[in-house]
């Protein structure tokens, strides 16, 4: 027999009836649509304010406690916005994460509503195409084929990934089914942690990585890849993969790719460009020339999430042989895929995901808008921001550069440090975390050749030569306010 409803138990149903209405309906959905498109477009063109918050953690704790109503979403999120890091700043110089394109930000919402799903095209027949279209310019940038096969991934750690699957397809093809393959991976000491990660997951090993000396421009130097697989064939290794670096992560220094791929060439090897920072700049008269010899990549990593200043995220991949793209990913799943030849593939069939997101649709949209040489010129403004930046440096009586930017990252140290490694090394750390504290701007760090300096990577098309040098200068001081500290303790 069906057990009666008690009226408290229809009450509570009604009231999950009504929240679940409440959440589609439409006036309250258009009011909050405005609020948060206002709030978006204030953060996207944001100039003033603290770059973060000094009370950041207050605030962040006090909203973990809050319990709300939906009719305060818009409010909410201003205040988590308040204790977030504000990219979009002029000021913001710490890490390879852009202050978006506007436009390209505010599509995301809509991505997000149609929530399309690129694996299989069925479920996203504009999206595939779209993507398609996209992947055909892409190529072209590169110098690749039509065969050749990308995918949007959720970015360059995935990218490298991916290439190394390709490269394992290609070189060890026997690997997918019996789970083992003998590869050596080589690259330059910059190269990302990721290409490491990579060989982990692949189950290649850490130990398959061979690390490649720097030149004097900490560059993977050509010269050094000799002994790099020398050292790869004593361990037993007979089949490798080169990868080169075009804008690393520490000083954005662009290795000679065509050096590299005839070196790869002479050695069987397979030729993989990690390209995740420097490919923006593909699209620039000026700084193309840095990534010469791409073409010749075998696979490449490349991230639109960076120099193309699209926001989080759009990675990519791309191989030249579409075919070791596919045969990286054999799985058959005929509930998605369809076994019909057409023109339009299922995506699926070339990435990890089994949900894609439509990261093309912002990509695609920004560069029809505003063209590429637009893009182009972008970036040539936040290397013009780096070059000003060691300009100051070279001339400061307190800050030197620790080397020459190719691009738009830029590394200084203070000229009078303590001779005491560590003790240098502490003041540094020191003084970035008294950057980002004060509000005024903000840095990171890194390590060269084992010591500390501070590290400066301009992702805003809106920051200025001034934006930079006013962060210098922050540092110069803060650098003095803490000697005279040390003075007065002595
Ligand atoms: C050269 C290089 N490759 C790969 C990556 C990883 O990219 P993502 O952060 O998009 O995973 C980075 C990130 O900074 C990078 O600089």
């Amino acid at each position: 027999m069906p057990k009666k409803t008690s009226s408290a138990e229809q009450r509570r149903g009604q009231a999950a009836e009504w929240a679940q209405e409440e959440a589609w309906n439409v006036a309250p959905l258009r009011r909050l649509a405005k609020e948060l498109a206002e709030m978006a477009v204030d953060e996207l063109t944001r100039r003033r304010g603290p770059v973060r918050a000094p009370d950041f953690q207050l605030r962040t704790r006090r909203l973990l406690g809050r319990k709300f109503h939906a009719s305060e979403i818009g409010a909410i999120v201003e205040e988590v916005r308040a204790a977030s890091l504000h990219l979009c700043h002029p000021r913001y110089m710490a890490q390879q994460v852009a202050a978006p394109l506007p436009a390209a930000a505010l599509v995301e919402s809509v991505v997000a509503a149609m929530n399309q799903s690129l694996a299989v095209w069925r479920m996203s027949p504009a999206g595939t195409l779209l993507d398609r279209e996209l992947a055909g310019r892409f190529k072209q940038w590169f110098g690749y084929p039509a065969g050749a096969e990308g995918s949007f991934v959720p970015g360059g750690s995935f990218a490298n990934l991916t290439a190394l699957l390709a490269a394992r397809a290609a070189l060890a093809p026997q690997a997918w089914r019996r789970g083992q393959a003998r590869l050596a991976v080589l690259c330059g000491e910059q190269a990302h942690y990721s290409l490491r990660r990579a060989a982990g997951i692949l189950g290649l090993g850490t130990q398959s990585v061979f690390s490649i000396a720097l030149d004097r421009e900490r560059r993977t130097d050509p010269a050094a890849v000799p002994a790099a697989l020398r050292a790869a064939r004593r361990a037993g290794y007979r089949r490798f993969i080169l990868a080169g670096t075009s804008g690393s992560t520490p000083t954005s220094s662009f290795d000679d790719l065509e050096a590299l791929a005839a070196l790869a060439r002479a050695a069987g090897a397979w030729f993989h460009v990690d390209a995740a920072h420097g490919g923006g700049m593909i699209l620039s008269p000026q700084y193309r020339r840095l990534l010469r010899g791409i073409a010749q990549a075998d696979s490449i990593t490349f991230d639109p999430h960076k120099m193309m200043f699209m926001p989080l995220s759009a990675g990519y991949v791309l191989v030249r042989d579409g075919n070791a793209l596919r045969r990286a990913f054999e799985q058959d799943a005929p509930y998605l895929f369809s076994a019909l030849p057409r023109e339009v593939p299922d995506l699926g069939r070339f990435t990890i995901a089994c949900s894609q997101r439509f990261e093309s649709l912002k990509v695609w949209i920004a560069l029809r808008a505003y063209g590429e040489a637009y893009f182009g010129q972008l970036t040539e403004r936040v290397c013009a921001v780096a070059a000003a930046a060691h300009a100051y440096c070279l001339a400061s009586e307190n800050l030197e550069p620790a080397h020459r930017p190719a691009a738009n990252i830029f590394c200084f140290r203070l000229r009078r440090r303590p001779r005491d490694p560590a003790a240098s090394n502490r003041l540094h750390l020191a003084l970035e975390e008294a950057v980002n504290g004060s509000g005024e701007g903000y840095l990171s760090s890194t390590e060269l050749e084992g010591e500390r300096v501070l590290r400066m990577v301009i992702m805003n098309p809106r920051s200025r030569p001034e934006d930079a040098i006013a962060n210098l200068r922050l540092v110069e001081r803060l650098a003095e306010k803490e000697r005279k500290r040390k003075a007065r303790r002595l």
